[in-house]
Order: structure tokens, then sequence, then C-alpha cells
């Protein structure tokens, strides 16, 4: 079945899409995104990725093309339409199409562009057997806070991760892990602490992250935001990422090294579980 997407204002299959060569998405980079989960045809935690998008947007001098509450109409519009009950919408907003100049245009008009993907995300197998990861230099830019569509670097390290047979790459500044290629990191140490890099312009603010650690700080686990190092994470009882594609996934073995009995982590399993619960509860 050929998708139906949405761009500036109108429904049309997929293969009717156009945007404008002249695109600052397409030639700078120029444009934010976000990705919301959908679980039983609902939206999980939709007032949090808005959240993180005003900000996005603000911090590119670029302004929302349309209110909330019709961002909110569109993406329950393209779930029903595409018949998603589970899955994910993706959402983008570029600065527009202008002639190619460095500095922003005084006068573009947003593009808006959203479209679905269906697939497993509670019956994800990757999460079900643990995902493996491998190190790799974090050469991205230095705002990571802001989620650009500038994604080429974290698609390098990913290719890197495949060549070596594994799932994903965790990436490394100074000795110390920032985040994986399209998620947040975590471990588990083995006096049963829950760490995970404090917010900079290092990382993104993850929706699941936020999620996540308000379980935890409920269940009163322990739990520090800060810095970790390859070293401490390849000593860790267990690890896990965060996402909203992902959710909670266990991650069970760093660098060839093996975490725990190479399984997914008790931890990490009993967040998944709660996370999917509340998701299923709150999703709108
Ligand atoms: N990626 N860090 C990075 C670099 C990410 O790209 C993402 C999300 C996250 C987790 O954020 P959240 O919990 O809000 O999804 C952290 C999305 C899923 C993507 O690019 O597909």
């Amino acid at each position: 079945m050929e998708r139906t997407v949405y761009v500036n204002g109108d429904y049309v299959p997929e293969r009717e899409a156009k945007i404008s060569v002249f695109d600052r998405g397409f030639l700078f980079a120029d444009g934010v995104y976000e990705v919301t989960s959908v679980l039983n045809g609902k939206l999980v935690d939709f007032a949090g990725h808005i959240r993180r998008l005003r900000r996005s947007l603000d911090e590119l001098q670029m302004r929302m093309p349309c209110s909330e509450e019709e961002l909110l109409q569109i993406h329950r519009r393209l779930v029903e339409l595409n018949a998603v009950t589970e899955g994910m919408v993706y959402m983008q907003i570029t600065r527009g199409a202008a002639d190619r100049d460095f500095a922003y245009p005084e006068s573009a008009t947003p593009t808006l562009v959203l479209f679905t993907q269906a697939r497993p995300v509670i019956a994800n197998p990757v999460a079900a057997r643990g995902a493996r990861v491998v190190t790799v230099e974090d050469l991205r830019w230095g705002r990571r806070d802001i989620k650009t569509v500038q994604l080429l670097y974290p698609s390098m390290a990913k290719m890197i991760a495949k060549g070596q047979g594994v799932d994903d790459a965790w990436l490394v500044q100074d000795g110390k892990i920032t985040e994986g290629t399209s998620n947040n990191a975590y471990i588990v140490t083995q006096d049963g602490t829950i760490v995970t890099r404090e917010l900079s312009h290092d990382i993104l603010p993850g929706i699941t992250r936020a999620a996540v650690l308000n379980c935890v700080r409920e269940l009163q686990m322990k739990v520090e935001e800060r810095a970790f190092s390859v070293e401490e994470a390849l000593a860790a009882r267990e690890a896990f990422t965060t996402s909203a594609t992902g959710f909670v996934c266990p991650v069970v073995e760093i660098d060839g090294t093996v975490l725990g009995d190479g399984k997914p982590g008790p931890v990490a399993q009993r967040l998944r579980q709660i996370y999917i619960e509340e998701s299923l509860k709150s999703a709108i």
C-alpha cells in the first residue's frame, strides 16, 4: 500500500510529494525534526516532543509553521490514513526555500513534512536479545542538543558498527560516552546506580530519557546524571539506551566485552516494561 504523507498543507500519496530543490533543509540541513512513537494507534509523549521542537526552532530562529493543535491533528490524521497501530510519525520543519545563501533568508515559508513508518515497537527483536555496541569517536558538531536533520556523522558511526557486525555505536568524547547514534546511553554500575550523561550542548535531551528518569526517581532507584568513561561502561553490571523508537533497549556487549551474563539486565528489562505500560496508558 502506498503511504499518504503530509507536505505543506496537503495529504498526498508518497510518490506525488514534492519539495523545492532550493529548500534549505536539502541545501544546508537547515531543519529540525521529531520522531514520535505510535502505540495502539496513539501518540506517545506528544507534548514532550512538541516542547523540544519549540526549543530547537527557537535556537535556530525558525518559526513554527502552524499551531500545536494543528500539528497534533496532522499526526493523528496520518496515523489514521495509514492505519498505523505501532510505529512512528516523523515530522520535519525546514526554514523553507530561498536562493542559496549562508545567511538565513529574511522571509521564507517554513516547509512542513510528516510521514509514518509502521513497525513493531514492543516486540522488538533487538530489545529481546540485547544490543551489541562499539565505541566510536564523537565527531559531531557542538550543538547536539538541537534536533537538526544534520545526521551524516551518526549515520557514518552506525555503518562503522554494522561493519563490525554489531547493532550500534556509542559515541565517545574525551574518553567519556556522550550518547548512542540515535539514543541516550546508560550504564548500571556494580553497586546498582544508574548513570547517564547530564544534559548540555553535548547530547540530545531525550524525551524518553526524561520519562524514564522520572520513573527511576519515583521508584527511588539510585541515579546519577554525569559523564561516564568507556572503562566504567566496560565494567558495568548492565547497560541500556532510550529513544522514541527503541524505548528502553538493553545493551549486552560493549567493544566485545560482555556485560554480566550477556543477557538483557534486570534494571533495563524492568524499566522497559514500566515505560511501555506507562506509555500505553498516557498515549493520546
Ligand atoms: N533519535 N540522542 C540522539 C542523538 C537521538 O537521535 C535520539 C532520538 C535520542 C533519544 O531521544 P528521544 O528519546 O526523544 O527519541 C538521543 C530519533 C529516535 C531518531 O533520530 O530516529
